[in-house]
């Protein structure tokens, strides 16, 4: 099948391309270059383009007839989004809408959609299943439950095809070392501190350590990269005409701000130093998914998420990255 990943230079963007080929695929990468990387683009054509220009979209879609669409491409930095929030409803929804009504033109039936746990804001209980309440308490999360919203209009009205797939903390990198995470400025949990490991800043900042959890700090349920690209082909076999659908993607289990720590100077062999600081407004203590939706509607079982082996393919990535990079 041909697929346009837009966002596809991006971090799970470019595990999927890999995912992707790997399966037989034909990935076909659509993305600005915002926050992506043209080294990441390794499986597959790559048309350099935004999702808000509808002509060089439209263009593109003429050129390579994709079957489906992935969309990966959008903002994701949630602090940013309450700094900017018009920012975030243009690039995560206003291209959606353009995504869209030049799929719909160009006869592109299907759609594989980057959501986010951010839709459920701070949740009445944990594990998150589907049917949680969607209240997000920012910007971002609320671009995202938007952009849901249109994917479902637009299958009752159209018969359009579309998954949503909800990440919770997507994390690690490629066992082979090809691909892993580069973002500029980097706000996820274990990047940081592997930089710190790395010396490439002075240490940690843990918000809050007296939170009702077993060690005080905010627990998160991290999932590996390469298991969210295998639910990325999983959905695209699941896409139904007229049918939307949407499905929760982590362990189920979760991981402390601590033993996150810990997992990191055991399996670097290096010091990582740590500073209380307060809480941050909006960070409840636990968020961990209920996947068994996508067990049953997707077959789809994480196989590579537990910490360790999230934590050692994240620092492989981050030295050997590096390294290549200062040569
Ligand atoms: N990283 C996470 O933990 C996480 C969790 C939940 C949801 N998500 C969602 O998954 C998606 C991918 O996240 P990521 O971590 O790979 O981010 P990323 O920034 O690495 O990738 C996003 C890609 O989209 C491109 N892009 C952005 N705006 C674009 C536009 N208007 N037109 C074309 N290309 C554009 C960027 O250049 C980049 O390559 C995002 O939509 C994000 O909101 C990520």
């Amino acid at each position: 099948m041909k697929v346009l990943v837009a966002g596809g230079a991006g971090y799970i963007g470019s595990h999927t391309c890999k995912a992707l080929a790997e399966a037989g695929h034909t990935p076909v990468v659509y993305d600005n270059l915002h926050s992506g990387h043209e080294w990441a683009v390794k499986w597959g054509a790559f048309e350099r383009g935004d999702l808000n220009d509808a002509a060089t979209l439209a263009a593109t879609l003429k050129r390579h007839r994709p079957e489906a669409v992935v969309n990966f491409a959008g903002l994701i930095d949630v602090g940013q989004s309450s700094r900017d929030p018009t920012l975030y409803y243009r690039h995560n929804v206003g291209s959606v809408i353009t995504l869209l009504e030049t799929m719909r033109a160009h006869d592109v039936g299907s759609i594989v959609f980057s959501s986010s746990c951010a839709v459920y804001g701070v949740p009445a209980r944990v594990p998150i299943g589907e049917d949680t309440a969607q209240a997000p308490i920012n910007p971002y999360g609320r671009s995202k439950l938007m952009a849901e919203m249109m994917l479902r209009d637009a299958c009752a009205a159209h018969g359009l095809a579309a998954v949503a797939l909800r990440y919770f903390n997507a994390s690690g990198a490629d066992a082979a070392g090809e691909l892993g995470e580069e973002h500029d400025p980097e706000t996820h949990l274990i990047p940081l501190v592997l930089q710190a490991a790395a010396g490439l800043r002075p240490g940690i900042s843990v918000f809050g350590s007296d939170y009702d959890t077993p060690d005080g700090t905010c627990i998160r349920d991290y999932i590996h990269v390469t298991d969210l690209a295998t639910a990325h082909l999983a959905a695209l076999s699941a896409c139904t005409p007229g049918k939307f659908a949407a499905f929760n993607l982590g362990t189920g289990k979760g991981a402390s701000i601590k033993e996150v720590i810990t997992h990191a100077r055991a399996i670097t062999g290096k010091k990582i130093a740590v500073t209380s600081a307060p809480r941050r407004a909006g960070d409840p203590p636990r968020l961990v998914a209920d996947a068994s939706l996508a067990a049953t509607g997707l077959n789809w079982r994480p196989v590579h998420s537990d910490p360790e082996n999230i934590i050692r393919t994240a620092w492989r990535w981050m030295s050997e990255h590096r390294s290549r990079a200062s040569t």
